[in-house]
């Protein structure tokens, strides 16, 4: 049996700019997290044992435009062999794959690109094909265009490389330090938003007045730029202000709800430095930046403000 496990991510500034190629900062999240396992079995064919999402089917039962499927053919057509695959997973050899996931679906916090990350690595380990980091986030990109339409690509490439990442679309990779830790309370609305829509319903508002929304995509990208220098030096007391800003922003393009607005308000309340929504927005998560000493008072609030469920992470150098 081999395994691979990949992070869930937030986006901390950029997000929805950075489709139209302002930067973005995303880390990844290590308390969430999905985990692939990959066996032999005695049954033939591939199986797909997916128990949060309820689906325990033989690949081929699967459409072809469905993530997991399309993670697995992409996998065997990039080793281009597909008699490798008929061989050995789908002739005499049958494969088990196992798939849990911590990470809540549809909510801005990467669980698509996740599955995709470990489920590539577990193959191509189970298949003693090894794979670059490269080769991993290039696959699990074509992924996330079936999850999200037209992704930047900001969710497989923080998720693959598991560091902070000052994502830039089109750019190579390029990580962040953190100068010092700090604490973010993630807040979930419980409500499943798909991010294709949200992206979808700014496109129509860009292409409607372009000249508008460049100028707040810039602003975005300016944003998440002071903000990268300032976590860079250990100052992250000094963000809060600019999630405020960013949130502020966000809301102007419609992306954010009432339920964020409502969560984003109670975390300011209980004493959070600075609060945004975070992904693709409508729904999810929002972040909260709060001195360690009251991470617990912001999570009850929250809590308090009808939120499902909270996290407490620190984001370390
Ligand atoms: O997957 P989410 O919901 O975290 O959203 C990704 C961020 C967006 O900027 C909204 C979309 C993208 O592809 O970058």
């Amino acid at each position: 049996m081999t395994s691979a496990s990949a992070p869930g991510k937030i986006i901390l500034f950029g997000e929805h700019a950075v489709v139209y190629g302002r930067p973005a900062l995303a880390v990844p999240v290590a308390q969430l997290h999905a985990d692939v396992e990959v066996s032999d079995s005695s049954k033939d064919g591939i199986w797909i044992d997916a128990p949060d999402i309820n689906l325990h089917a033989e690949l081929k039962s699967l459409p072809s435009n469905h993530p997991l499927a399309a993670v697995i053919d992409k996998f065997f057509t990039l080793l281009s062999s597909p008699h490798f695959r008929k061989t050995k997973m789908g002739g005499q050899r049958g494969v088990e794959i196992k798939i849990i996931s911590t990470i809540p679906v549809a909510s801005g916090l990467g669980s698509g690109a996740a599955v995709s990350v470990a489920l590539i690595r577990a193959l191509s380990s189970h298949l003693s094909r090894p794979m670059t980091n490269e080769q991993v986030n290039a696959l699990a990109y074509e992924i996330e265009k079936i999850h999200h339409g037209t992704p930047s690509g900001i969710d497989n490439t923080v998720i693959t490389y598991a560091k902070p990442v000052f994502f830039v679309k089109g750019q190579p990779i390029e990580t962040f330090r953190v100068g010092k830790p700090f604490t973010i309370v993630i807040g979930n609305t419980g409500i499943s938003a798909p991010t294709k829509e949200a992206v979808g319903d700014v496109r129509v508002l860009w292409e409607a007045d372009k000249a508008r929304w460049e100028k707040v995509f810039d602003k975005i990208g300016e944003i998440a730029e002071k903000a990268k220098e300032r976590i860079e030096n250990g100052e992250w007391e000094l963000i809060g202000d600019l999630m405020n800003q960013n949130h502020a922003l966000l809301q102007e393009m419609t992306v954010s709800s009432p339920e964020l607005d409502r969560l984003v308000s109670a975390a300011l309340k209980a004493g959070a430095l600075g609060a945004k929504m975070s992904g693709g927005g409508r729904g999810g998560n929002m972040i909260a930046l709060v001195r360690p000493e009251t991470a617990e008072a912001v999570s009850r609030l929250l809590k308090e403000a009808s939120a499902k469920n909270t996290i407490i992470t620190s984001i370390h150098p």
